[in-house]
């Protein structure tokens, strides 16, 4: 069975294919034949070896995937042959508040990750697909979709006519547009491309501001409110924006800090987090009952992640360079 990895040297060139023994489950352990995995960021930033110092060479990248389970260890009784599951992002992290423990066991960087043809996993470390989805659907939740359900319905308490702004239209930002509009909220989206902004009106979007085109994007949105501002930010650009967040946000709102696409540091308007009383909430990714619950939500709902491009396991160097391109809307996947 095939697999990708990530060796000594870093960069999209030098990832290879390996060769691996048939994984046989232990104990508690389910092996899974993975159909479909998608692209985070995050994964990309691994392969380029910029995602902190824990990652452990030789990594088979790659935080989400999913399949079918094709065998199942001694004592296993979640799942059985022929479910249709997907690893959560923390294998650790069943429920509660994240720990250090829970965050040291992420698939794709502290451990292997999805990006092989099997996979053995802890029966806790899965979840149930929803029916509707297919693999490929199916294999962009557990980053993505759970970040942003976590920020805008764990933490946030999303309700129906409440506004949030969704900063650009990769995987986190249309899925919090699509739980916005699921909610019965209003969504105002925010990108670099007049025509992505287009798309992003077609999946639900109220608004569409471009923030290339117009750097006052904040003063937009506190307009587009009335002047009130917004009820959430879906924050993934991190330091550039922070303070645009700040500025387009409601009094009492929230801004959940979620990306580091402009950078890991900079200068933030403080006096304005305090002025405004604004909860800016730290997320990292989410827990398996946070997954359990948004995948009720996706399944009752019948929601469908928008999925801009496949790509076959052969490709998975130009999958990447599509992301660093910048050219998506929505989900890369890869499938098997
Ligand atoms: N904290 C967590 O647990 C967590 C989980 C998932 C992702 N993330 C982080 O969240 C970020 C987004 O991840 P992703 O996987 O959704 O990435 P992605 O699919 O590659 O989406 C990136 C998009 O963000 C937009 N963007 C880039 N620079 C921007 C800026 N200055 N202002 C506003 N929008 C900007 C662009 O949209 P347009 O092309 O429309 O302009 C771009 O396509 C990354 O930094 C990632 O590491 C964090």
């Amino acid at each position: 069975m095939r697999a990708w990895e990530i060796r000594g040297d870093l960069g999209i060139a030098n990832l290879a294919i390996a060769e691996k023994p048939e994984p046989e489950p232990g104990p508690g352990e389910v092996v899974v034949e993975v159909r479909a995995c998608s692209l985070n960021y995050r994964d990309l930033q691994v392969v380029r070896g910029q995602y902190g110092s824990n990652t452990r060479l030789p990594l088979v990248p790659f935080s989400d995937g999913a399949g079918e389970v094709v065998a199942v260890g001694e004592g296993v009784a979640r799942f059985a042959q022929g479910d249709r599951v997907s690893g959560i992002f923390m294998q650790g992290w069943i429920s509660g508040e994240i720990t250090p423990a829970a965050a040291a066991t992420a698939l794709g960087g502290a451990i292997d990750g999805m990006l092989s043809e099997k996979v053995v996993l802890s029966e806790e470390g899965l979840v149930r697909i929803p029916e509707h989805l297919s693999f490929e659907e199916a294999s962009t939740l557990p980053c993505a979709a759970v970040t942003a359900w976590n920020g805008l319905v764990e933490k946030g308490g999303l309700k129906a006519g409440e506004t949030v702004l969704v900063q650009g239209t990769g995987g986190v930002s249309l899925f919090a547009l699509q739980f916005a509009k699921m909610f019965g909220a209003r969504a105002i989206a925010t990108s670099s491309s007049d025509e992505k902004l287009e798309r992003a009106l077609t999946l639900g979007a109220s608004d569409g501001i471009n923030y290339k085109k117009n750097p006052g994007w904040d003063e937009r949105a506190l307009e587009l409110t009335g002047g009130r501002g917004v009820d959430h930010v879906v924050e993934v650009g991190g330091p550039d924006t922070l303070n645009g967040s700040l500025s387009a946000v409601r009094m009492g709102g929230g801004i959940y800090m979620i990306g580091v696409l402009t950078g890991i540091s900079g200068e933030v308007n403080t006096a304005l987090i305090l002025r405004k009383s604004v909860r800016v909430q730290g997320i990292y990714v989410g827990s398996r009952a946070m997954f359990e619950a948004m995948n009720r939500a996706i399944s009752l709902n019948e929601l469908r992640p928008v999925i801009d491009r496949a790509f076959s396991f052969e490709e998975v160097p130009d999958a990447l360079r599509h992301m660093e391109s910048g050219a998506h809307f929505g989900k890369i996947v890869v499938r098997f």
